[in-house]
């Protein structure tokens, strides 16, 4: 947000930025999700819905799975949520008792160990490594002592590594035998660029699993996403998501419905992140930037940078402002080794991609 912040000043004093610090895709929801919503407007009270959602939106959504995934989910075990966000909420309060233990990847999302904090979860920090894809193992999870939980994101922000079928199942087996609860976030599934997005549902009937229109879908505005939940969860979420928020946007579910018939339009923008990635993956290196993780998927490149820095926070602020450049310090991603690495995000412009290189490579 400080980036992102320091990237609008410059801008408003008339500099040029090149924006690869957002997390979101450059491109508005797709055309049928506008239509659906445009209808709605006109035909529609658009008052609360049921607080675990429109049940037409609950089904597109089991049927998903079973086109996606060939996986069985019944609409009964689904609950939208306004975005994933509030899906973390809901599911960490309803799978967590005060004082729990949960673990997750570092580097890995923020907003999961800043809401299990705010809500009084002891966060287990597995420090992963390149060499198992910045993803947790069973090995580190041995190692991380008695859990209560554990939080899987693949692809993963801000690696964009993901898990393959194998490791999933590996986790989803750990899991199961030690009576530990797995919450896996899959809300860059469908953004991969070789390897398959694995649902943990697939090795896993009961795992927790959040999703999202969010970036698929290209709707982050509209904040409408979803859970699967457990049978023996899915009454405290209801009950948890009617206090919380009565129900999520309206409107919202209602274009989100659309969505699913919108895969062309979507897979569009996958073609285009690809290209991206081609040209960062490519050009970086030429850069003075080789030591990239693995971008299986979502639209990140995470970058070591202790060549440069072991301060990545001052790091970007003079990239920005010496190059235009806007990226994001590793700091948050990782509290205790993001000061050698930054994510560059690929969700924009082709010619950004090329442009920022051409620039990085003369001010390193
Ligand atoms: C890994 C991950 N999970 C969840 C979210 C939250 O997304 P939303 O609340 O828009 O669904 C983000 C946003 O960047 C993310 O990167």
């Amino acid at each position: 947000m400080q980036v992102m912040n320091a990237a609008a000043e410059r801008e408003a004093a008339g500099s040029d930025v090149l924006h690869l610090e957002v997390g979101q895709p450059s491109t508005p929801a797709p055309k049928g999700v506008l239509a659906a919503a445009r209808a709605a407007l006109d035909t529609n009270r658009i008052g609360y819905t049921l607080a675990l959602g429109l049940p037409e939106l609950r089904e597109r959504i089991s049927g998903h799975y079973r086109n996606w995934y060939g996986v069985d989910v019944p609409v009964e075990r689904i609950a939208v949520t306004t975005g994933s966000s509030s899906g973390f909420t809901l599911a960490f309060l309803a799978a967590f008792e005060h004082g729990a233990r949960v673990a997750l990847a570092s580097p890995g999302y923020p907003a999961y160990r800043n809401i299990l904090k705010a809500l009084g979860v002891e966060v287990v920090d597995l420090l992963t490594e390149a060499s198992d894809r910045f993803q947790p193992t069973v090995a580190r999870l041995e190692q991380a002592g008695p859990l209560d939980g554990v939080i899987v994101a693949s692809p993963s922000n801000p690696t964009g590594t993901m898990l393959d079928e194998p490791s999933m199942m590996a986790i989803t087996k750990w899991c199961r035998a030690n009576d530990v609860r797995l919450i896996s976030d899959e809300i860059y599934h469908g953004i991969n660029f070789g390897l398959r997005s694995v649902s943990a549902l697939e090795s896993d009937p009961k795992a927790l699993v959040i999703n999202s229109f969010s970036k698929y879908f290209s709707m982050t505005g509209w904040r409408i996403g979803w859970m699967v939940v457990p049978p023996d969860l899915i009454d405290a979420v209801e009950r948890l998501a009617s206090n919380f928020f009565i129900s999520a946007p309206t409107l919202s579910q209602i274009a989100a419905t659309a969505a699913f018939d919108c895969i062309d339009e979507a897979q569009e923008n996958v073609a285009r992140y690809a290209r991206n990635r081609e040209i960062l993956l490519n050009d970086l290196p030429a850069a003075g930037l080789g030591d990239l993780a693995p971008a299986d998927g979502a639209f990140y490149v995470y970058a070591n940078v202790a060549r440069y820095t072991n301060d990545s926070v001052a790091f970007c602020r003079r990239m920005l402002n010496e190059t235009g450049i806007a990226c994001t310090p590793g700091t948050d991603f990782d509290p205790s080794r993001g000061h050698a690495s930054v994510r560059f995000s690929f969700a924009g412009a082709s010619d950004d991609m090329a442009e920022a290189c051409k620039r990085l490579k003369d001010w390193l």
